[in-house]
């Protein structure tokens, strides 16, 4: 099977990725009024998610994370890389906008590795009714884009492995984007930068030559030069360290003269009291986080080889950074769902706004193994891990947790357990580490269409029935 995916035709904008669609939206409306059957296999699968005030859904998260990689179907007739420019269209992508770290992100960078292209790039993620779920509609990047413009755009909160998530869909959206700050001219960059992705003036998609359906219009209040449809902001723990430094002290009292809770290593954060501002005032409608992987002992320090002998009720070493992991997220999402009730009641709430939570990613070990080639089926379990990667479940348990025993708490918040993909692919890293994905596999771009569908069909549909009482 060849897909022809990088052509772009100005009269045919809706580009198909991937060959799931139109049966799953008539499945979708047949689950709707009549399919008891169907009806509870979803509840068994994704029930839980929700609370009281929210429908099940046509596709839960768990149930899209049921799927499988089925493939490979290459999506042109080259068997080998012979030229690093081939990684756009073997991921079937036209471009990027984006120009942080171009062929590190695509894993172009590393000749040596040319001959996992075109393979690695050419898996689809598969997923239907006998997960438990319908109704999820193709990735189609003008629709997306339009639902950006229409319900706001995303901010996208976390470490590297978000960072590569928003290069990723700097790609998925081009050419309909542009990304600033531009890196090209001069490759110093601080990783505190903001990244931001605009709506492209030159896009087809405002031309009204593009046809009536096709064409976008902008609502009142949408500057296309200061509205960004995504921005990403490097924030590794989701608060400060001095926050995270008096919270600790709260909970755990300790002379702070024989203690440090971190070490010297290298860290980004910022604080909600900065970023719930910025989500609120800056036109976005969708906040995705997520944390995870530099909550280690190593920069946790206080809970590593120089742990205090007596301290004061605290578990030692990992467990006891998750348990605070634990306190600290409780902690944030009360900051961040005080935050949203305040902007609802300040505007009536006019604008829907909510928060997801991602489930962070651990690494594959020896990824770069040369027999390391394809998807797996299942997850491989593994006796010995790099960093916190044995312990990321429990990270996401702890979101879990609060975000689905307490979800009348936290209405605005969503846990969103769509790991399984990439934690079936130790052949999709970048190539000179374990941790990072490449943009172009088709984790990072299920990450996108996965929270396209999320947000504006999963919650789209409770915030109808809501306003019509249901
Ligand atoms: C690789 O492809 C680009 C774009 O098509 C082209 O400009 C360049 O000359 C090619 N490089 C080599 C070594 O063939
Ligand atoms: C959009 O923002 C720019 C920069 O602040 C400003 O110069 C321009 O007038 C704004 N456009 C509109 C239509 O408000
Ligand atoms: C902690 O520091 C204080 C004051 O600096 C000192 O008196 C005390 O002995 C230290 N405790 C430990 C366990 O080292």
């Amino acid at each position: 099977m060849v897909l022809s995916i990088a052509g772009f035709h100005p009269r045919s904008l809706s580009v198909k990725i991937f060959g799931l669609g139109t049966t799953f939206v008539l499945l979708f409306f047949l689950y709707l009024y009549n399919s008891p059957t169907s009806f509870s296999s979803i509840l068994s699968s994704g029930s839980s998610r929700f609370g009281f005030d929210r429908q099940p859904g046509t596709c839960p998260p768990r149930a899209y994370a049921n799927g499988r990689w089925a493939g490979p179907y290459y999506r042109t007739t080259a068997a080998t890389m012979t030229n690093k420019s081939q990684a756009l269209e073997f991921s079937g992508f036209e471009g990027c906008a984006s120009s942080r770290e171009f062929d590190w992100h695509l894993a172009s960078d590393n000749e040596g590795q040319w001959n996992r292209f075109p393979t690695a790039q050419s898996y689809q993620w598969t997923v239907g009714k006998q997960d438990g779920c319908e109704g999820l509609e193709e990735l189609d990047k003008e629709k997306m884009v339009r639902d950006m413009v229409e319900q706001g755009g995303w901010l996208l909160l976390g470490d590297s492995i978000t960072e590569g998530h928003f290069f990723s869909l700097s790609c998925t959206l081009y050419p309909h984007v542009i990304a600033t700050p531009n890196y090209t001219p001069n490759s110093f960059f601080d990783r505190a930068w903001p990244q931001n992705l605009y709506l492209n003036p030159a896009s087809p998609l405002l031309r009204p030559s593009s046809g009536s359906h096709k064409q976008l219009y902008l609502p009142t209040g949408f500057n296309i030069s200061t509205t960004p449809l995504a921005t990403f902001r490097r924030i590794d723990l989701l608060l400060t360290q001095s926050e995270l430094v008096d919270l600790h002290q709260s909970l755990h009292p300790v002379n702070p003269a024989n203690f440090s809770l971190f070490s010297e290593e290298a860290v980004w954060s910022i604080s909600p009291s900065e970023y719930m501002p910025l989500f609120i005032d800056g036109g976005y409608g969708t906040m995705v986080v997520s944390t995870g992987g530099h909550w280690t002992v190593t920069l946790f320090g206080g809970y590593g080889k120089n742990m205090p002998p007596a301290f004061d009720g605290a578990k030692e070493g990992i467990d006891g950074v998750i348990d605070f992991f634990g306190h600290a997220m409780r902690s944030w999402a009360n900051e961040v769902q005080s935050a949203l009730y305040e902007a609802s009641r300040l505007d009536g709430g006019q604008r829907k706004r909510q928060v997801l939570v991602r489930a962070y990613l651990p690494g594959h070990d020896d990824c770069h193994n040369p027999k390391v080639t394809k998807p797996w089926a299942e997850i491989h379990p593994t006796e010995w891990a790099s960093y916190n990667w044995g312990s990321i479940w429990r990270y996401n348990e702890v979101f879990d947790d609060i975000l689905t025993t307490s979800s009348t708490k936290y209405p605005d918040l969503h846990y969103l357990a769509i790991d399984r993909p990439g934690r079936l692919r130790p052949d999709a890293h970048t190539t000179g580490d374990c941790l990072h994905i490449m943009a172009g596999a088709g984790v990072l771009e299920g990450w996108s269409h996965y929270i396209w569908h999320y947000v504006s069909k999963e919650l789209g549909r409770s915030r109808r029935s809501r306003v019509l009482g249901a």
